[in-house]
């Protein structure tokens, strides 16, 4: 079997019991296992902007499970209004930081002990808590959701309650880009957890049009540490039903 010709593997329920907890994730960005971030942004991302925010100006755009993504920063360089959600303050500050971003910090009233990180110029907060205390906190709905990294590294298991979240949030007339991994699921236990088509379809069908817009290979050094020799990435457009 070769790359892009491979559509699901049968076996991906292998990682459904897996679990990483909030403190593993955060225990990444101390010891700078950060693999999966992307110092250039993401690539199918700037090839499909313009057409994702469709010319409209002053969007609100979700970002969950940021991380220190740079794409945060090309959106709110448009003009447009960014809000993230990342349990590490680490990665939050060393956004802000590599950005060279100033912010202040204040406390998510709803949810003791947290607190969210907003830029001066006041178009991008980010959100210090895990994505499942998040509906606490009054957010807001948005126009767009960017999903890299953020399904995939969600637990299996808490998947559609990720999904019921992320829905809520969304107005009308909205568009969802989302990106998922498929490589076997036999030979690397996850995160990033491979996300097949028909659990895109069990998960959002109901409520959202699914479209695939790219497939490509995506296989780098660092995934032969993860004992697969092909890998490539998946590019869904998912919009109201
Ligand atoms: C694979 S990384 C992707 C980061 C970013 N989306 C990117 O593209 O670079 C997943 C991120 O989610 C964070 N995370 C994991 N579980 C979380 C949760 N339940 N709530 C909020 N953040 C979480 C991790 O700390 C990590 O930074």
């Amino acid at each position: 079997r070769t790359s892009l010709d491979i559509e699901e593997y049968p076996d991906w329920e292998v990682q459904k019991n897996r679990i990483l907890t909030l403190e593993e994730w955060q225990d990444k960005w101390v010891t700078h296992k950060i693999g999966f971030h992307q110092e250039q942004g993401h690539q199918l991302l700037k090839k499909h902007l313009d057409t994702f925010l469709k010319r409209e100006s002053g969007l609100r755009v979700f970002f969950p499970l940021c991380g220190k993504a740079v794409e945060m920063k090309w959106f709110a360089d448009r003009g447009h209004s960014v809000v993230g959600v990342e349990i590490s303050e680490l990665g939050i500050r060393e956004f802000f930081m590599e950005q060279n971003l100033s912010y202040s910090e204040e406390p998510i009233a709803e949810i003791p002990g947290t607190k969210v990180f907003k830029s001066s110029s006041g178009n991008i907060s980010l959100y210090c808590c895990s994505i499942f205390d998040l509906p606490r906190a009054n957010i807001g709905k948005f126009d767009r959701i960017w999903d890299r990294g953020a399904l995939v590294a969600i637990n299996p298991g808490d998947r559609k309650c990720y999904v019921d979240i992320m829905l809520s949030l969304l107005r009308e007339r909205f568009q969802y880009l989302l990106a998922v991994l498929s490589y076997d699921p036999t030979k690397h236990a996850g995160p990033p957890f491979y996300v097949p088509d028909t659990e895109i379809q069990r998960l959002f069908g109901t409520k959202c049009n699914i479209l695939c817009l790219e497939k490509v290979d995506t296989f780098e050094e660092r995934h032969k540490t993860w004992g697969i020799d092909y890998i490539f990435e998946k590019l869904y457009l998912l919009t109201e039903k």
